[in-house]
């Protein structure tokens, strides 16, 4: 049970010029589950480790519990911690493989007893009694996992630290293994970080999320605030499966209202985000535009605001269709921030935007029992489809050239605005 706070913490390897972490900052609550997510090499492993002790902190301090632990070892910083590769030793039984780290207390030592009581404790919380005897060999990857955790419960520990520990089961014991995870969390009230690169395990564990890019934080918030405000388009693309829809738009202010003007149609923009946009005081300019692929809406019938598209993937998922659509082509000039000759850079191009005279892949995402049989049927390659968004759906971010695309109503967070102040 503690608070961890990183203040100003920064990795720079022997070697490399680059930091693996950029002044990062974050004050993690008493019994607060948070998550570092971010795509591989985003220094997530490097911070946990700089809060166990296991890689020098280069500048800055973590503090566990009110004391800076910069200086201490790690079996005295009060942690415990479950990798990937959670080494059991082969030739211990379960029950000598959890209990090892509390033989190898001194002053005091341990009694048997007060060792027994502990492991069939934490065995009993893992629902791994009845193999206390067993070889690690002779056991699940499942198993083996929960005895890993189990080993590191058994310590009194203010903190526990998870890295990958999921990543090595297969998809069905993943989830399985999440939802012991919550259940465990229920258990023993303690400090949680989890390190992981999966999105899904982030938004079901997470209290707040860190979302990490290169060495940055990109945005901290809780599971809703990140999937329902992405202070970013990087957040909005990470977050979310398969992954919002963005493209190049312009956000046009009417009298009283906004709409959006994307493949020749315009989508009004009413109600509270209308008003929102009002109240920042955001006027007429070219922006990218996001919406989830689960909240389009669809019409088999032209109409006013509604994107001509074909459908050119279908994939049934069985309780839903994920429809992959091509847009029309973009109307020359369409955007009036960029030339172009900048609109068909490469530089521009690498945003996977979108360029003047081309078209756009976009996934719309469907409910199956929605769907009548015929258009079961008929939603295939090359079926024509119409589609659409309301307002209170609709992401907008600022376009700004090779730079961050921001979002125009919502920020990441204090924490990721002073790491990318840098
Ligand atoms: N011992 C090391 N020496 C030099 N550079 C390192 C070392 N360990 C990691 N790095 C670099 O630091 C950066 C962050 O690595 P880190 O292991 O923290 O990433 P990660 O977010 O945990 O990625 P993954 O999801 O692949 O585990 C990477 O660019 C990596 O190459
Ligand atoms: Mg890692």
């Amino acid at each position: 049970m503690a608070t961890v706070v990183l203040k100003n913490v920064k990795k720079i390897y022997p070697g490399s010029t680059e930091p693996a972490v950029h002044d990062f900052n974050l004050s993690i609550a008493d019994k607060e589950f948070i998550v570092f997510v971010g795509p591989s090499g985003c220094g997530k492993s490097t911070t946990l480790r700089m809060v166990a002790g296991l890689e020098d902190i280069s500048e800055g301090t973590v503090e566990i519990d009110g004391e800076v632990v910069n200086d201490l070892q790690p079996k005295d910083r009060g942690i415990s911690m479950v990798f990937q590769n959670y080494a059991l030793y082969p030739h211990l039984t379960v029950y000598e493989n959890m209990a090892f780290p509390l033989r190898l207390l001194r002053n005091p030592k341990m009694s048997n007893d007060e060792i027994y009581e502990r492991v069939t404790n934490a065995a009993k919380i893992l629902g791994i009694t009845q193999y206390l005897t067993r070889k690690p060999k002779n056991l699940s990857g499942g198993q083996r996992q929960r005895v890993a955790i189990g080993r590191a419960m058994v310590r009194d520990s203010k903190v526990f630290l998870m890295d990958e520990p999921l990543s090595n089961l297969d998809a069905k014991l993943r989830n399985q293994m999440r939802a012991e995870i919550i259940l465990l969390r229920q258990r023993i009230q303690t400090t949680f970080i989890y390190v992981t690169h999966d999105q899904t395990e982030a938004m079901t564990l997470g209290d707040r999320i860190v979302i990490m890019k290169d060495g940055f934080i990109m945005q901290v918030g809780s599971p809703t605030e990140v999937f329902d405000r992405p202070g970013n388009l990087f957040v909005a693309e990470f977050i979310g499966a398969p992954k919002m829809n963005t493209f190049m738009a312009k956000l046009v202010k009417d009298e009283k209202d906004y709409h959006v003007e994307c493949f020749g149609e315009k989508i009004p923009v009413t109600g509270e985000k209308a008003r929102e946009l009002s109240e920042k005081g955001i006027g007429t300019q070219t922006i990218v535009l996001g919406i989830r692929p689960e909240h389009m809406v669809f019409s088999e019938e032209p109409k006013p605001g509604y994107i001509p598209v074909e459908v050119v993937v279908n994939e049934m998922m069985g309780s839903e269709v994920h429809l992959h659509v091509t847009t029309p082509e973009v109307p020359e000039g369409a955007y009036d921030t960029l030339t172009e000759a900048e609109a068909r850079s490469r530089d521009f191009a690498d945003e996977q935007l979108l360029l003047p005279g081309g078209k756009k892949e976009l996934i719309i995402r469907i409910q199956t029992i929605n769907l009548t049989d015929k258009q079961r049927a008929e939603f295939v390659p090359g079926k024509k489809l119409y589609l659409s968004a309301e307002s209170r759906v609709m992401h907008f971010f600022n376009y700004q050239k090779g730079k961050l695309k921001t979002n125009l109503l919502y920020g990441p967070g204090a924490e990721a605005e002073a790491s990318l102040a840098n």
